[in-house]
């Protein structure tokens, strides 16, 4: 644990990340990544080698170089291996769900065989509730359950788009193709939106570019084997190490 920033209190554990706020910064949180696995709204569970360190170094990565691009997100710095130190949010209760290639649940909604590359980005709304699985909604639920205005939507949108169009070459550099994600957003003490949570192999599909093997949560959520290294190659693959 850094001197400069104290522990107060726990203020969330969610599947895979704890929350704590902190001594003397009220604008700030300490986020703590876990190894914990879980899929399907938690029914199943597991863990996995090195997870909260290896999420916590990408996601530090990988917001680093989107704020660069001057995508506004709410990372501050890295303090251990697996904990961080970011803006508290006000969290949209929105999940933000980017397609480039066909898989996992789109299947169920299309006729879109897995692998095949979509024409255009669909960008998706899902409603964050665990008691209702997380259901998806259209941009008339959202304002209706008055969870976000009409400009909060399209901000969302347009920020969901911009990050797709920055980390789907960032992957691709590094032999990953980007085949979907999950990001969330909050507003901080100032009301302005900005990126969430984290970008990892639990919140991504990433496939080898030449073999299309699946480097992602996919192989712990479907039981495919190779779990820990697949978060291992996608480190060694970003990070180097
Ligand atoms: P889906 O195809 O199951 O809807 O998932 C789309 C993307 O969102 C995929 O990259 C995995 C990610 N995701 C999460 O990060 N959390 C979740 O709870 C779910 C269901 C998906
Ligand atoms: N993390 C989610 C859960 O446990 C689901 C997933 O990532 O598949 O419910």
């Amino acid at each position: 644990m850094s001197e400069k920033y104290k522990k107060i209190k726990q203020i969330y554990e969610g599947k895979a990340k704890k929350l704590y706020t902190l001594q003397g910064h009220p604008n700030l949180l300490l986020q703590e990544f876990k190894d914990d696995a879980t899929a399907f709204n938690a029914q199943k569970r597991g863990s996995i080698l090195n997870k909260g360190i290896i999420n916590c170094e990408l996601t530090t990565y990988i917001f680093t170089y989107l704020g660069k691009k001057g995508v506004k997100n709410h990372f501050v710095e890295q303090i251990s291996p697996n904990e961080m130190i970011i803006k508290r949010l006000k969290i949209v209760p929105i999940e933000v769900v980017v397609r480039n290639i066909a898989a996992g649940s789109l299947l169920k909604k299309t006729n879109f065989k897995e692998g095949h590359r979509l024409a255009r980005p669909i960008v998706e709304f899902y409603y964050k509730d665990d008691a209702l699985g997380d259901p998806m909604i259209s941009d008339s639920h959202a304002l209706a359950m008055k969870i976000a205005t009409e400009k909060d939507l399209n901000t969302l949108r347009q920020m969901a788009e911009k990050i797709n169009s920055l980390i789907k070459p960032f992957f691709l550099k590094r032999g990953l193709k980007l085949v979907d994600f999950k990001l969330e957003f909050g507003k901080d003490s100032s009301g302005k939106i900005m990126l969430g949570d984290e970008i990892t192999p639990d919140t991504c599909r990433l496939w080898d570019k030449k073999t299309n093997r699946k480097l992602d949560k996919d192989r712990f959520r479907f039981d495919l084997g190779g779990v820990n290294e697949a978060y291992a190659e996608v480190r060694k693959r970003i990070l180097g190490k």
